[in-house]
């Protein structure tokens, strides 16, 4: 059967992709940052998941403002990174699992989300920055990917509920897969940032560790915001938070927490990593 081992959550800026493209890692300005994910490195290495659903929103590679779907799911065996212009190295392409993912868009529009289904997806930095930060000390990648993409980008955008509840959906989706899969799920972005407009550079340390706190322990509270009071805090790209939602509706009600880490600023960003199990395994 399919069985979600657990979550995680990650930045996904460009900026740590230059990072690690030229090996600042040690560089005191991104040590602790990095060090903050030693834990969740060691921990996809003990326990080795078949397949990695990888919460992203595309930034304008794959969907331009034209048509953004609210929630996507990559329906391939393989899945290409390409030149977003960001100075990023390309990276080798992601094998996927057709099969799976066929399976997870029949139970999720059978529980009522209606999923874009893309066979053929480029993956951008949303992606593939959190790829690189668990996987980039292997000499290819360890797993397969899903990647699932929610529309953080254009309003109007789905809420901390809706993608809370397109979690828990996922779960009954996973667990009715019927061959042995271990899936682990990523949900990356955030936290707190503005990229533009009159607030451009701002960052909510108090509002970001309030969130952590939250998607933990008390994730209705955070369902409990608007899109508009997430902003309001957050800053407009600090939205990218609702995609932890949906990893976390993921998980189940109460979780092990095995990993907190939380840093900032790191380029625009305030940037946290989660780590958590169900607590009943
Ligand atoms: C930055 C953050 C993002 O989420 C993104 O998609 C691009 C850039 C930044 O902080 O620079
Ligand atoms: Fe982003």
């Amino acid at each position: 059967m399919g069985k979600v081992i657990g979550g995680l959550t990650t930045s996904h800026i460009p900026a740590v992709g230059n990072a690690m493209a030229n090996k600042l890692e040690q560089d005191p300005y991104w040590k602790r940052f990095f060090d903050g994910y030693k834990p969740v490195i060691s921990w996809l290495e003990k326990e080795k998941p078949d397949v990695v659903i990888v919460v992203y929103n595309d930034h304008g590679l794959n969907f331009f403002l034209d048509t953004v779907p609210t929630f996507a799911i990559g329906c391939a065996d393989s899945y290409a990174n390409d030149d977003e212009g960001w100075g990023i190295p390309t990276t080798a392409s992601f094998k996927g699992d057709a099969q799976l993912s066929w399976h997870l868009s029949e139970s999720l529009i059978e529980q009522g989300f209606d999923m874009t289904m893309c066979q053929e997806m480029k993956v951008d930095h949303g992606c593939v920055v959190p790829m690189n930060l668990m996987f980039r000390h292997l000499p290819e990648w360890p797993c397969k990917i899903i990647p699932l993409a929610v529309n953080t980008v254009q309003h109007p955008m789905p809420s901390a509920k809706r993608c809370y509840d397109l979690g828990k959906a996922l779960r009954v989706a996973i667990e009715s897969y019927p061959e042995d899969t271990k899936v682990a799920i990523f949900g990356t972005g955030g936290m707190s940032h503005q990229l533009q407009g009159e607030r451009a550079g701002i960052i909510d340390v108090e509002f970001d560790l309030e969130c952590m706190h939250n998607i933990v322990n008390d994730p209705d509270k955070m369902t409990a915001l608007t899109n508009t009071n997430i902003m309001e805090r957050g800053g407009t790209e600090g939205i990218e938070v609702i995609m932890w939602m949906v990893m976390r509706g993921a998980i189940a009600p109460n979780v092990n927490l095995l990993h907190k880490h939380y840093h900032a600023p790191i380029s625009n960003t305030g940037a946290g990593v989660l780590l958590m199990t169900d607590a009943t395994d």
